[in-house]
């Protein structure tokens, strides 16, 4: 952790130097305001770019071409110790000279920005990275994104965000790793350890900060920013274990979500900021509110004025305020009025100055040039390239895949040649122009293909052209279609949230027109979130899941339709019926009358209750076989072995999952639980063992005090190509 004698010591004596007005600037994370004619914020210039009304290329324009800044007068007063969204190191030096040089004590600034799935080097969005089930490729590439940003005088990410979420209506979805824990918590310590390193000083290395904290993939309805009413015992066994695991990765900063928890905003909640995050899991770094989360308090109701918001906020621990000046603006007077203690204000500016001081941003505070930039380069592209090929889940496959390089194909659907859609939600410094469309991969690789899109460039309507469908299915030598189908990346992410999980427009007809026309259909999804998509999957010979990919996108579909990668990706969320039985997820409790066909059972009657896809799936052009389980006990663990055997004709990789399920409980337990996943390399032929160790710390849940339970009782265990099925053992432990 941070902590250390000399650091503490240097914070002590930088504080008996500074004002009230100095150590609250601290507190402030401001958004840079690029000054041209007129002035806006980088939150504006952000609202103007998604809502279409500036382009990418005038919002650069307009964030990188700022040669003044109106805040500029406030860095030389010491009172904004941060900025969010600069991304261009002149400016970065700019402001931090300005900081360094010209402001009373040189307390230098840290620059934060979303670098959430890569900076220039795009890859794919987390969810669709989760499926990689590959905690070595996670930190891979954090650690490139880390290294470009820095490039660009980042110091700091609001990355990862480790929101468990069962609920795919959430656009948010898309930015996390997906429904369940256990990967989550992998997920979030590999996250760190690639933004981070050992050592934040290093300069290409950038802190991470944890978001968003907590349950915010809980929301009610999957409606974004909607309230969470669980319990405790939930809340510790669902979703705080991913921040847990990254606080003890090392995580240098947390942000507290928007949304709050029984009633209490995240941004303000005590308990949850200090007695858990401080206390309870050591953390050391500091947190830093969501963007104008201390305002929305007031939203909230939970405070009715300004002061309250921000007295309840820094009391709670939220040490930096992200852009609403809340904390500016009444902090003295509440210090005044005695609501507030300066041994409170001076607590959340220790926590602050400690991680500047762990970044080395006191002796290194300026981005060095460096003699060759890494941004986009080869080595970064093919590690990008491979992780999106990793990121593919084959879901359906009658025989049709791979394809053949000199079959004649014709390729239909809106995103088949664009890019944009290609680099996924939150992307602030990934260019369209960097991104590989499928179409674009083809004719590097001389398919003989036609395209034709049949549907509109609406992304709310996507209408099918249905006599631009039938020439070109008259018209075509091809015998297979590839259809890309789903949702356009920009009805995903933030604010993002549907009620409707079915392709919309005139998708699902277009595929129907396909086979109707007697064509192989390989679907191939482009999405955001699991959609619902039972008559899709059952109408295609194939059926692949490639999210959004980043900017190596078309080159990996290329890789795995053509055979050139063999699939190795399962899903990180089951893929539900419809968006009525949503959430569906696997870990879900027995009930006391279980899921089944039968007449009183817990299900629904209209859809079977089953999901589509369930989480952990997906296939292979090869196949593998699991055999001769061995569960014992040994010096107080369990010990957990099988054979995985590679018997098809095509090297390849298999993710395996072990499962557990606790038979014996005070409170009841889900049907299945992941507790561990192996990654195994064969070749045709081979088989590897796979042996897994589990403490009984790893099987305990809470009851409802909420105390953490880990007594005896049978346990089934499973090792299992996904979340259903599997060979099955059970033992007394
Ligand atoms: C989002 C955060 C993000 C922040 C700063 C907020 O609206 O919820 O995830 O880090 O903006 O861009």
């Amino acid at each position: 952790m941070f902590k250390t004698e000399t650091i503490e010591k240097r914070i002590d004596e930088l504080l008996e130097k500074m004002t009230l007005e100095e150590k609250i600037g601290q507190l402030y994370q401001s958004g840079i305001s690029p000054v041209g004619g007129f002035e806006i914020s980088i939150q504006e210039a952000e609202q103007l770019l998604e809502a279409g009304r500036i382009g990418r290329k005038e919002y650069e324009r307009l964030v990188n071409a700022a040669s003044f800044d109106e805040r500029e007068d406030m860095i030389r007063k010491g009172t904004v110790g941060s900025f969010i969204g600069v991304q261009n190191p002149e400016h970065a030096n700019h402001l931090q000279r300005i900081a360094v040089e010209e402001s009373r004590l040189g307390i230098p600034l840290i620059f934060g920005l979303d670098v959430v799935h890569g900076h220039r080097t795009v890859f794919p969005s987390p969810i669709a990275e989760a499926c990689t089930f590959n905690d070595e490729l996670f930190e891979k590439s954090a650690e490139i994104a880390a290294r470009e940003a820095s490039e660009d005088g980042i110091n700091w990410t609001f990355a990862p965000m480790v929101d468990v979420s069962r609920d795919p209506r959430w656009g948010r979805v898309v930015e996390g790793p997906g429904e369940d824990t256990y990967l989550a918590s992998r997920f979030a310590a590999a996250k760190v350890r690639g933004f981070q390193g050992d050592d934040l000083s290093v300069e290409d290395r950038i802190c991470a900060c944890v978001k968003h904290f907590a349950a915010y993939g809980a929301c009610e309805g999957g409606r974004d920013y909607n309230t969470v009413d669980m319990s405790e015992a939930k809340l510790r066994e669902v979703y705080l274990p991913p921040f847990a695991a990254a606080v003890k990765a090392g995580a240098a900063t947390l942000m507290p979500a928007f949304n709050d928890i029984n009633g209490s905003p995240c941004t303000t909640n005590k308990w949850l900021l200090n007695d858990y995050l401080r206390d309870e899991l050591g953390f050391d770094g500091f947190l830093i509110s969501d963007a104008h989360g201390i305002q929305e308090c007031v939203f909230h109701g939970t405070a009715e004025t300004p002061a309250d918001a921000a007295e309840q906020a820094i009391k709670a621990g939220c040490d930096m305020d992200m852009g609403c000046e809340y904390y500016t603006d009444c902090l003295p007077q509440l210090l005044e009025e005695g609501r507030v203690s300066m041994d409170e204000i001076d607590r959340a500016v220790r926590n602050i100055l400690r991680i500047k001081m762990a970044c080395g941003l006191f002796e290194h505070p300026y981005v060095q040039k460096p003699e060759k930039s890494s941004k986009l380069c080869a080595e970064h592209r093919d590690v990008a390239r491979d992780i999106a090929d990793r990121s593919i889940v084959l879901l359906k496959n009658d025989g049709v895949l791979p394809l053949k390089a000199d079959q004649k194909v014709l390729v239909v659907g809106y995103f088949g040649d664009k890019r944009n859609e290609m680099l996924g939600a939150w992307v602030i410094s990934g260019r369209e122009e960097d991104a590989i469309s499928l179409t674009d991969a083809l004719k590097e690789e001389n398919i003989d293909f036609d395209f034709v899109p049949c549907i509109d460039s609406s992304i709310t309507s996507m209408t099918l052209d249905k006599e631009q469908l039938e020439d070109a299915l008259r018209n075509t030598k091809a015998d297979t279609v590839i259809a890309l189908v789903g949702e356009s990346s920009f009805t995903t992410g933030e604010a993002q949230s549907k009620s409707k999980l079915e392709l919309i427009g005139g998708q699902t007809e277009m595929l129907r027109m396909i086979k109707a026309a007697g064509k192989k259909l390989v679907t191939l999804l482009i999405n955001g979130r699991p959609l619902a998509i039972p008559q899709e999957a059952e109408m295609s010979d194939a059926m692949v899941e490639c999210w959004q990919l980043g900017i190596e996108a078309g080159h990996a579909m290329y890789d795995v339709i053509y055979g050139k990668y063999n699939p190795s990706g399962r899903l990180s969320m089951t893929f539900p019926q419809n968006s009525g039985s949503c959430p569906m997820y696997y870990n879900h409790m027995n009930t006391g009358r279980p899921a089944s066909d039968g007449p009183w059972a817990s299900k629904y009657r209209d859809c079977p209750y089953t999901p589509v896809f369930p989480f952990g799936w997906g296939l292979s052009y090869t196949e593998y076989d699991y055999s001769n389980l061995t569960v014992k006990t040994e010096c107080d663990k369990l010990v957990i072995s099988a054979d995985i055997t590679n018997i098809g004709n095509m090297e390849g990789e298999e993710t395996v999952q072990v499962y557990i399920h606790r038979r014996r409980a005070s409170h009841t337990r889900p049907v299945r639980e992941l507790k561990a996943y192996k990654k195994v390399y064969l070749q045709p032929g081979e088989t590897e063992k796979v042996t897994v160790e589990l403490s009984r710390n790893e099987l305990g849940y809470y009851n409802n005090e909420p105390r953490y339970i880990t007594e005896e009782s049978m346990f089934d265990i499973f090792v299992a190509h996904d979340s259903t099925g599997g060979l099955h053992s059970e033992i007394y432990f």
